[in-house]
């Protein structure tokens, strides 16, 4: 069992990664005697309701599964929900499930009675490594991706790689892209460790995944730490290709193009445009394509089937922009990636109308 400890934004929280049943008392402790509602989807609740239900008495609630789950009208429900249960201010509420559950619940729990707290036992690859630790938050609205959000960090985070063990292949490989971004980004994990481990992490070995979700989650907690908000520039290092990924998931239609598969096309971009730009080796460009290939996932335009002509409008919406400019993370190689201000809307135009 691993526990890395995150001081963000005041708070500070525990990330335990280790079986779920070993965390039996902290969850108790923040219950107070009371049952935990508990934010999930039918799925992950037939597969592993049973474990948390033993830890401690729980309350339900299903939303759709994936991206359906980040809309008002559940967000909505949810606050009804809560209110039902009279739950109050210092009570937990438990998002059990991937990132979707996850940024819902966290955006319930940041608005009910002006926040209460949240814990999130992710049971995706995506959700463990990336969305469950530094308390973004967000529901889907006007078509764009985590339009409506907020910064609400979690009291605590249990991550239990043997939940992955009932995950299918296409959440599996989408959450590994999250994975790859770390070690593209120079964060704790290596590229050539990745290249020779990758097939161990997916095929599912527990303690390969074990430490790989555990190195994750302390660079993202080093990075969250140092610009909780995403205001600095730090932060966005963890949106090396979500730039692109967020525009194709919202031209292909939220829900349509997983989020970790939007990033892979995302990163492959992003180093495709770095390479074009002169700053990054095409050597670079072509091992990372071939590793995310190699991994089971899109790495071309071509693969997601998106009208390339709405990515640039919805790229130039994106929330890391400021004051008109466009700003992009982009890349001087493997581990090596910076935030690029004032990218030139023309010349990204360009690349999009040729990218593979
Ligand atoms: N998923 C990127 C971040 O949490 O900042």
């Amino acid at each position: 069992m691993t526990i890395i400890p995150v001081h963000a934004a005041g708070c500070r929280y525990d990330v335990v990664v280790g079986p779920l049943a070993n965390a039996g008392r902290r969850l108790r402790e923040l219950a107070r005697g009371r049952p935990v509602p508990a934010v999930t989807d039918e799925r992950v609740w037939a597969l592993h309701g049973a474990v948390l239900a033993d830890l401690l008495p729980v309350e339900p609630v299903f939303v759709p599964e994936g991206e359906a789950a980040k809309a008002w009208d559940q967000l909505r429900r949810l606050i009804a929900w809560l209110a039902e249960l009279n739950l109050d201010r210092a009570s937990p509420v438990l998002a059990f499930g991937g990132g979707s559950v996850g940024d819902l619940t966290g955006l319930a729990a940041s608005l009910f009675k002006r926040g209460c707290p949240v814990v999130h036992v992710p049971t995706t690859l995506l959700a463990q490594v990336d969305s469950a630790v530094g308390g973004k938050t967000a529901i889907d609205a006007e078509d764009q991706k985590n339009l409506v959000g907020s910064f609400h960090q979690p009291a605590l985070v249990l991550a239990d790689v043997a939940l992955l063990d009932t995950l299918d292949e296409r959440q599996l490989r989408a959450g590994y892209a999250e994975v790859v971004k770390y070690a593209l980004i120079g964060q704790d994990l290596r590229f050539d460790w990745l290249e020779d481990h990758g097939p161990a992490i997916l095929s599912g070995d527990r303690l390969m995944r074990e430490e790989t979700v555990s190195q994750c989650i302390t660079a993202k907690a080093r990075l969250v730490e140092a610009d909780p908000e995403d205001r600095t520039g730090v932060r966005a290092l963890l949106n090396f290709g979500h730039t692109f990924g967020h525009a194709i998931e919202s031209a292909a239609g939220l829900g349509t193009v997983l989020h970790g598969e939007a990033v892979a096309v995302g990163m492959a971009l992003a180093f495709d445009f770095s390479a074009e730009l002169g700053l990054c080796p095409h050597a670079d460009a072509e091992r990372v394509r071939r590793h995310l290939r190699e991994a089971g996932l899109p790495t071309t335009l071509a693969d997601t089937g998106v009208d390339r002509g709405a990515l640039l409008p919805l790229m130039g919406a994106d929330k890391k922009n400021e004051g008109g400019s466009l700003r992009l993370v982009l890349t001087r190689g493997i581990g090596d990636a910076f935030v690029a201000r004032d990218v030139d809307p023309g010349r990204l135009a360009d690349f999009l109308a040729r990218a593979a």
